[in-house]
């Protein structure tokens, strides 16, 4: 298929983009989150192709996209919370779970009841779900099991020739996939921990649960089909290193030919051939901005066959960097 690049994000271009949603196909577009791969969400046709360019599941449901918190009534079935967390958060990196209505079909919920929506606040991202003038069906836009892109670069190593555009806009400010909520439960649950802390959520709604299988493999059917798969994952096999900062440098500093992730505050792994940092260790934000970034550059160098990785925090945003990291390793953590 000939996929056509966007580098200049005007009106014009945007409006062809929204021409090919109407008609069926598949755009890539830049999200503050992270690069989505869209098509329109009442089309169960358009989801279909969704589901084979990336080589993803059908029964893992797709997140839908509209411009405006108010046009979720026309997908599902809303309610007073909804509106407390769309004041709160929306535009923005949450979605929310609500029970759907008939008119989204069951290939974009992957056969469930209930459907994921989202605002987000990428401008680029708004205008061109507004002018398709219908909600946008997106996964992210990375081949199934990769780490999502955050570039639009990324985007066309991984669907170059399987869709018809991509809008290769700005990198996403978040890096992080949205923290997805579910209403649809007796407590509010969060499925996927994202941008959007659970003690933020927690100030809008006190009773609210984390799933289990944010950070614990999942054995039977877990609540968001999305973290059965190992996830995230790059070429080389992760590690993570759960210790104090000490042990963790005397153990890696020897291992010279393995891709050591690690913090600006590491000086020592910082001076190794394959070491690469992830910010700051107190700023969770800017482990969340390079993480996906970082395990994508490993891939480039062949000769790297394992990373390892520090155990980041549970706390606020680190919570989400955890949940991604541990899933890339497969749920692979060495106590030291
Ligand atoms: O930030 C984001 O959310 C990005 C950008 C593009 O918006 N999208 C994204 O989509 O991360 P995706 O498909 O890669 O992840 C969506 C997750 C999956 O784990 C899926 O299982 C879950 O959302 N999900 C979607 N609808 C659901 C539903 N009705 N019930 C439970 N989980 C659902
Ligand atoms: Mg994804």
């Amino acid at each position: 298929m000939n996929t056509e690049i966007i580098y200049d994000i005007n009106d014009e271009n945007l409006d062809r983009a929204a021409e090919i949603i109407k008609n069926g196909g598949l755009v890539a577009f830049p999200t503050e989150t992270v690069y989505g791969l869209g098509a329109n969400a009442l089309d169960p046709l358009a989801a279909k192709k969704i589901y084979s360019a990336k080589n993803r599941p059908s029964n893992n449901p797709l997140i839908i996209h509209i411009s405006d918190p108010a046009d979720a009534e026309k997908y599902c079935f809303t309610n007073e919370l909804y509106y407390k967390l769309a004041k709160r958060f929306m535009p923005g990196p949450l979605t929310v779970i609500l029970p759907k209505k008939d008119i989204v079909p069951y290939a974009v919920t992957g056969g469930l009841e209930t459907v994921a929506v989202r605002v987000p606040s990428s401008k680029t991202a708004r205008s061109f779900i507004e002018r398709s003038g219908v909600a946008i069906a997106a996964p992210s836009a990375n081949l199934s099991g990769k780490p999502s892109p955050t570039k639009a670069q990324h985007v066309i190593l991984d669907m170059y020739g399987r869709i018809d555009m991509i809008i290769a806009g700005e990198d996403s400010q978040i890096g992080l996939e949205s923290t997805i909520l579910s209403l649809a439960e007796a407590v509010p649950k969060i499925y996927r921990p994202g941008k959007v802390t659970y003690e933020e959520l927690k100030e809008i709604c006190p009773d609210i649960l984390i799933s289990d299988a944010v950070l614990h493999m999942h054995t039977g059917r877990p609540e968001s089909p999305g973290m059965m798969y190992q996830h995230y994952a790059p070429k080389a096999k992760v590690t993570i290193i759960d210790s104090d900062d000490k042990t963790r440098t005397a153990f890696l500093i020897n291992k010279t030919d393995c891709g050591i992730l690690c913090y600006d505050e590491d000086k020592e792994l910082l001076s190794m051939p394959y070491s690469k940092s992830l910010g700051s260790k107190s700023e969770p934000l800017e482990q969340a901005k390079l993480l996906f970034a970082r395990l994508r550059e490993f891939d480039e160098n062949d000769d790297i066959t394992q990373i390892y990785a520090p155990m980041p925090s549970d706390k606020g945003v680190g919570l989400a960097v955890l949940n991604r990291l541990i899933r890339a390793a497969g749920f692979d953590v060495k106590e030291l």
